[in-house]
């Protein structure tokens, strides 16, 4: 069967953006100006990176945003913009299913975008597109730039997981990491079955 390209919005993932939302409220101004003050020993302008790993098509059926289109909203409407207008925001969505990429790509050309804010729209896996940035950077002997990533699976993925934890080992890197406690209840059960 397909996956449809738009599903309702529960309870469960309003409350999961209002944590995403109050999170990139505090980030975006802290790491803005902390990005600013660090201009003088960086070479071209200063730069934040802000990946959403398992975007979706951009909205939910009843209209409502999805998780990028809040991530560009927290900056777009933030009361600090003006004093970090000189701070590129780098955004990064990977998508895996094409035609809900298709569908956040059109949202994403509806907004009216900050000068500052540049968006890149991957179709692919997270743990392969992502993979291959952090394996890029590390093979490079480089740092990443600070990051915020936002990492919210269908459920627990090892491999995400895994990519999450080489993602953290960077200086100034952030992650908020979903995994609905029904996965861990299963995943300890089965431990345990195969433990009897
Ligand atoms: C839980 S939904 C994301 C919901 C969205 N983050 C939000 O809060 O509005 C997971 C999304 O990731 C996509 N997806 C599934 N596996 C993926 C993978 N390995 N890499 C990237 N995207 C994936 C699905 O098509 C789906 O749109």
């Amino acid at each position: 069967m397909t996956e449809p390209v738009l599903w309702p919005l529960d309870e469960h993932t309003r409350a999961k953006h209002r944590v995403l939302r109050a999170y990139l409220d505090a980030w975006i101004p802290i790491m803005g100006q902390q990005a600013l003050r660090m201009r003088s020993f960086t070479t071209g302008a200063p730069r934040l990176l802000l990946v959403d790993g398992f975007a979706d098509p951009g909205r939910y059926t009843g209209g409502e945003p999805g998780s990028p289109l809040i991530m560009l909203d927290a900056l777009g409407s933030h009361r600090a913009l003006p004093q970090i207008h000189d701070v590129e925001f780098i955004y990064l969505f990977i998508e895996q299913n094409p035609r809900r990429l298709e569908h956040l790509r059109a949202e994403i050309a509806k907004l009216a975008l900050p000068a500052n804010a540049h968006v890149t729209v991957e179709q692919g896996a997270f743990e392969t597109t992502f993979g291959a940035i952090v394996d890029d950077v590390v093979g490079r002997e480089q740092r990443l730039v600070p990051s915020f990533a936002f990492i919210d699976p269908f459920g627990y993925s090892a491999a995400s997981m895994s990519l999450t934890g080489r993602f953290l080992d960077f200086p100034r890197s952030e992650a908020l990491f979903f995994l609905p406690l029904s996965f861990i209840h299963r995943f300890v059960g089965e431990k345990a079955r195969r433990r009897r």
